[in-house]
C-alpha cells in the first residue's frame, strides 16, 4: 500500500509502497478515506522535534474497517471509524482518573519490542507510524483503543479533521479551559486548531471572541467560525495592547495555537485579572517562555492542553452530531482537497499560511 514516509529530518515526505501486517490481537486494519494535514507533522518534517525514522506521517485520519484481530469486539469490517492519537489502555492511573488522553501505559496498546513491525519495506526493514497511527497512507493498522466508531451519515473526508485538530481546539476551549458563558476570549493563530478553539468558545457561549493571525484570509474564516473581533498581527505594533483595547482590559481566556514562545507570552500578557492562558501550540523544546512574576498576584494562570483533554470515544460522536446539526462547522475549515502524491505541496501551502486545513482523499 502507498504511504508518505519521512526518511530524514529535516526532510520531505516520499511516497513509498509498504507492506502492512495482518491485525494482531487487539488491532484493527483500516482503509483510509480522508487524512487532514496538521502542523504537528510539519514540526517533525522540519526537524524541530526529533523522532524515530523512517516513519509514515499523519495522525488525523478516518476510514473503514477492513479486518480485525483476535479479541476485537468493538468494531467489525465495514464500520466507519475516526482515529485519534490519544490511545488509552483503560487501566492506568491516568485512564482511570478520567484522563485517558494522558495514558501512562502506551506499551499496553503497542506491539512488543521484538515483535514484527506493523509496517515494513520490501527488504523486510521496519517503518514506524507517526503517533502509532501513520495516517498518510492507504491503510492504517492501529490498536482498537485508538479509534471510535462513527455514524455512516458522516462524510469521512470531514470526519478526519475531528481526529486531531477539532478535538484539540474545541476541547481546549470546552474541556481544558472550560470557557464560561458571557466571557471574553482571544485565540492566537487561526489554523485548524485555532479555528476549532474559536468554535468551542462560541458553543460555550463566550461573548467577545478575538482572533489574532497574520493572514487576512484566516481572519475571514475565523469570522465564519464565530470570532467577533479581529487583529492582524502583521498590521499592529503591539498585539497585546490591541486585544486589551478591544476587550476593555484583557481577556478571561486566551489560547495559543501556534507553538512559539513569543505568542505564548502574548497569551499570558493579554489576560484580565483572574484570566487563564491555555497553550495548545507545540513550543520547541529548547525554547523558554518568560513571564512577569508579579502577574500571579492577580491570579492569572497558564496551563497546557494535550489533545483538548479529550475523552474521544464519547466526544467525537457528539461533535459529529453537532456537525450534522449545523452546530459545528467543518466544510468551511477545508481550504483544499489533494491526492497523497501532492502532500509536500499541501505542507508548502500550510507554511505560506494561506490554508485552514488541507485534506488528502483516497
Ligand atoms: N496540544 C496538542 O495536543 C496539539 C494537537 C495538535 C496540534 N498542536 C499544535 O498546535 C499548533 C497549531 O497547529 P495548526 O495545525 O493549527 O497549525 P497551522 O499552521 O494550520 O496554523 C497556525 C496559524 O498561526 C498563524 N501564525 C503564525 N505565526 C503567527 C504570529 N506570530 N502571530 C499570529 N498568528 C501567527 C498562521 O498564519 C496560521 O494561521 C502547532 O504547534 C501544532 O503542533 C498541538
Ligand atoms: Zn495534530
Ligand atoms: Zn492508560
Amino acid at each position: 500500500m502507498k504511504a508518505a514516509v519521512l526518511n530524514e529530518q529535516p526532510g520531505e515526505l516520499i511516497i513509498e509502497n509498504l507492506t502492512i501486517d495482518k491485525p494482531a490481537p487487539g488491532e484493527v486494519l483500516i482503509q483510509v478515506v480522508g487524512a487532514g494535514l496538521c502542523h504537528s507533522d510539519l514540526h517533525f518534517m522540519e526537524g524541530i522535534f526529533r523522532t524515530t525514522l523512517p516513519m509514515v506521517m499523519g495522525h488525523e485520519s478516518a476510514g473503514i474497517v477492513q479486518a480485525v484481530g483476535e479479541g476485537v469486539t468493538y468494531v467489525k469490517p465495514g464500520d466507519h471509524v475516526v482515529a485519534c492519537l490519544s490511545i488509552f489502555c483503560g487501566q492506568c492511573h491516568q485512564c482511570l482518573s478520567g484522563h485517558p488522553y494522558r495514558c501512562a501505559n502506551p506499551k499496553a496498546t503497542s506491539r512488543d519490542k521484538g515483535a514484527p513491525s506493523r509496517l515494513t519495506r520490501s527488504d523486510g526493514s521496519p517503518v514506524d507510524q507517526m503517533a502509532r497511527l501513520g495516517g498518510f497512507a492507504e491503510e492504517m493498522l492501529v490498536h482498537q483503543n485508538g479509534i471510535v466508531k462513527v455514524t455512516e451519515d458522516m462524510p469521512l473526508d470531514k470526519a478526519c479533521l475531528i481526529g486531531c485538530g477539532v478535538t484539540t481546539g474545541f476541547g481546549a476551549a470546552v474541556r481544558t479551559a472550560k470557557v464560561e458563558v458571557g466571557s471574553t476570549v482571544c485565540v492566537i493563530g487561526a489554523g485548524g486548531i485555532g479555528l476549532a478553539a474559536i468554535q468551542g468558545a462560541r458553543v460555550a457561549g463566550a461573548n467577545k471572541i478575538v482572533v489574532v493571525d497574520l493572514s487576512t484570509s484566516k481572519l475571514e474564516t475565523a469570522g465564519i467560525m464565530g470570532a467577533t473581533h479581529f487583529v492582524n498581527a502583521s498590521e499592529v505594533d503591539d498585539v497585546v495592547a490591541a486585544v486589551r483595547e478591544i476587550t476593555g482590559g484583557g481577556v478571561d481566556y486566551s489560547f495559543e495555537a501556534i507553538g512559539r514562545a513569543q505568542t505564548v507570552r502574548q497569551a499570558f500578557d493579554m489576560l484580565n485579572v483572574g484570566g487563564t492562558a491555555t497553550v495548545i501550540g507545540m513550543v520547541p523544546s529548547k525554547d523558554v517562555v518568560e513571564l512577569r512574576g508579579i502577574d500571579f498576584l492577580q491570579e492569572k494562570k497558564i496551563q497546557g492542553s494535550m489533545m483538548g483533554s479529550n475523552q474521544f470515544r464519547t466526544d467525537i460522536p457528539r461533535m459529529i452530531d453537532m456537525y450534522l446539526n449545523g452546530r459545528l462547522l467543518l466544510d468551511e475549515m477545508v481550504s483544499k482537497t489533494i491526492q497523497l502524491e501532492e502532500i509536500n505541496e499541501g505542507y508548502e501551502l500550510m507554511k505560506a499560511g494561506e490554508v485552514a486545513r488541507t485534506v488528502v482523499t483516497f
